[in-house]
């Protein structure tokens, strides 16, 4: 084992691409550095299979949300739902909620608008953070979060550096994943060098945005070190100190504690 500590704060290990083989890898990664893991909802069945996860496995945790993608035809009452879910044992979030305006067969923008700000509205009843998902809609996200200053990470970050600062002066934290390590990065590595360090917190989005030099593979938690690698090296940082520092942000984000371990 290289690392230690690493905090996979964005997964989805309830997709169908691993299903293969997900309870032989779950219990391995601990042995490849991987000491927690927030695993994220995207719809309410994904969101009950992220509770599912946390229950079976004592370092994972899940955030339960309705991804922009699937924001439509819920049921009426999906709000209740996600409540009752979010108050099982080990859900630690809201997420993956937000807009994605990339493709023009997502939901309207007003749905996605409207799915979004209830479920920061429910975060911020709750006293949970949130997961943010923005693609190609960094003006309607910013005003939202602007609006009702709710605690949280935009993952998978893809803004530029004044959103990035933006968002740092709500309070709320950046999370990187596999892109910094993309050859055409050029935005992402600019942000990786002016996050704070309390504010940073590292990512795979699994099964999704493998790291080089797994890209297009299929990702888990443990290409979190070279991901991490990358961004040490941005930063001119040591990668186990990085690890460690990302690991206490989490901590302090989702689970209202300090501690490293
Ligand atoms: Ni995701």
């Amino acid at each position: 084992m290289k690392y230690s500590n690493i905090f996979d704060s964005h997964a989805h290990y309830d997709d169908k691409s691993f299903d293969e083989d997900r309870e032989q890898l779950l219990v391995e990664l601990p042995n490849l550095g991987v000491s927690r893991v927030l695993n994220c909802g995207a719809d309410l069945a994904s969101s009950c299979k992220a509770a599912a996860l946390a229950k079976k496995y004592p370092y994972f945790y899940a955030a339960a949300g309705i991804h922009p993608e699937e924001a439509h035809d819920l049921p009426a009452d999906w709000e209740e739902q996600l409540k009752a879910l979010l108050a099982q044992p080990k859900m630690v979030a809201v997420g993956e909620i937000g807009l994605d305006y990339h493709f023009e067969e997502n939901p309207p923008h007003e749905v996605q608008r409207d799915v979004f700000e209830k479920q920061i509205l429910l975060a911020n009843e709750m006293n949970l953070p949130i997961i943010v998902h923005d693609r190609d809609a960094h003006g309607d996200t910013m005003e939202l979060l602007k609006k009702h200053r709710p605690r949280g990470v935009v993952h998978c970050f893809s803004g530029s550096v004044e959103m990035a600062k933006e968002v740092l002066r709500l309070g709320m934290y950046i999370g990187l994943g596999g892109a910094v390590t993309f050859k055409n990065a050029r935005v992402p590595v600019e942000v990786a060098k002016m996050v704070p360090a309390d504010r940073l917190l590292l990512e795979t989005d699994c099964p999704y945005m493998a790291p080089v030099p797994f890209r297009g593979k299929r990702n888990d938690s443990s290409l979190i070190a070279y991901t991490a690698e990358r961004i040490a090296e941005i930063r001119e940082e040591d990668t186990q100190e990085l690890i460690f520092k990302a690991h206490r942000n989490a901590c302090r984000l989702f689970l209202g504690s300090e501690e490293a371990e």
